[in-house]
């Protein structure tokens, strides 16, 4: 019997599928709706002893011909402190009870180690089953917290290292993608005691400038600051960062930008065990998960996987330095001159973007002389009717 359920950093889920530590989990209701909905939990909103406010508004997204595909937001962690969410735990144990759903509390402290420790041992009490350290959120107004520690590779190994001393359920560091060698800080997390990380938080950007007014986006009443990217723009640089971290034998809940069913697969392929989601549960509400968990077991039928450890990591050994590419087949571009609907896209851009191959493409008429087999026409075309075949001598 094909299944869904995974087991990651010991404790089980029934669905891979999580909403990660931000709005979708501000409160316990949150995360029991989503679970309803078909996720497999939730991590709570980063829960703290500090009191934080937020900005308003606080948004800003990123359209591409009036679709959104980005957000930065200057949010900061729970506006409501420890003692607020103890009555949210009661109604997370009861989800447990009812419904098998694991308990992921996040927390946040600042550079004090035994704050760290206090709280996850707090969190565990109130019935955590894992603890998710967050180190990574690239905007706290509290500037020595946040990603202020998870790009101090040693200070994220010591906190990581507090508080899994202070408890005995697992504990994962979530890192952020504002750093150069992402593996390293991962590794030095689960050296210090970490049983795995989440990977990625934020990317620090600045989304945009109103012209008329020169204000940075988003305008908080005339002036802004750089803030946390996420949603479909920042999924490659998930999938890059989650494969970095896997390659390392690290266990690792892959985050950033999932929307799909297939953006799931991606990351499990790319070795993650679990995986989390914001932006869109933000966009589309939770019933976007409908119908994830049915795709993804016909998907593992259809490919004969049964389960979803056979399917974790395959993509791994496929990345390798690109000097091991293979450089010799050479290819070139090929129409399916039925479905093209000669809108020229790709003679444009074979044209002013690289060899000026594509003649017609109409009638399947490209110059294989000039023809680099770079792909660039097959990029573009609105219509996917352009493959790339090897050329024969
Ligand atoms: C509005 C907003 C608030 C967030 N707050 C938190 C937070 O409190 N703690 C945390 O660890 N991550 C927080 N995040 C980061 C997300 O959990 C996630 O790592 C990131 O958004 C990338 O995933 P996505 O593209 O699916 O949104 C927040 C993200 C957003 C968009």
């Amino acid at each position: 019997m094909v299944d869904l359920g995974v087991e990651f950093l010991g404790v089980e889920f029934k669905s891979p599928i999580l909403l990660s530590s931000a709005p979708p989990t501000l409160d316990a209701d949150h995360i029991k709706r989503a679970v309803e909905a078909g996720f497999g939990g939730g991590v709570t909103k980063t829960i703290s002893y500090r009191q934080f406010h937020d900005p308003k508004p606080r948004f800003q997204g990123v359209k591409i011909r009036n679709r959104l595909f980005g957000m930065q937001n200057i949010e900061h962690i729970s506006t409501y402190v420890f003692d607020w969410w103890i009555k949210e735990f009661k109604i997370l144990r009861d989800l447990k009870k009812t419904h098998g759903t694991p308990i992921v509390a996040s927390i946040m402290a600042g550079t004090d180690l035994d704050e760290w420790a206090k709280l996850a041992k707090a969190v565990e009490e109130q019935g955590a089953d894992i603890i998710e350290l967050n180190v990574s959120c690239p905007h706290m107004s509290d500037s020595a917290m946040g990603a202020f520690i998870g790009q101090d590779c040693p200070l994220t190994g010591e906190v990581s290292k507090a508080a899994a001393e202070a408890v005995s359920v697992p504990v994962m560091t979530k890192l952020t993608p504002n750093v150069t060698d992402i593996a390293s800080i991962a590794k030095e997390a689960v050296k210090g005691g970490a049983k795995g990380v989440a990977a990625i938080n934020t990317v620090l950007v600045l989304s945009g400038i109103d012209i008329n007014t020169g204000n940075p986006l988003p305008d908080v009443w005339g002036k802004g600051g750089f803030g946390g990217y996420s949603g479909p723009a920042v999924r490659p640089i998930g999938l890059r960062m989650v494969g970095e971290i896997a390659r390392q034998g690290i266990s690792v809940s892959g985050i950033g930008g999932i929307e799909s069913w297939e953006n799931v697969l991606e990351y499990m392929m790319i070795g993650a065990g679990t995986v989390q989601l914001a932006t869109a549960a933000m966009w589309y509400g939770f019933d976007i998960v409908k119908g994830w968990n049915e795709n993804i077991l016909n998907f593992m039928k259809e490919h004969g996987y049964d389960s979803l450890a056979d399917l974790k990591g395959i993509t791994i050994p496929k990345i390798t330095e690109l000097e091991k590419l293979d450089y010799i087949k050479e290819v070139y571009s090929d129409v399916d001159t039925e479905r093209c609907i000669d809108c020229r896209r790709c003679v444009t851009a074979c044209r002013d973007g690289a060899t000026n191959a594509m003649k017609n493409p109409k009638l399947n008429d490209v110059d294989y002389e000039k023809c680099v087999g770079c792909g660039l026409c097959k990029m573009v075309c609105p219509q996917d009717c352009i493959s790339m075949i090897i050329k024969k001598d």
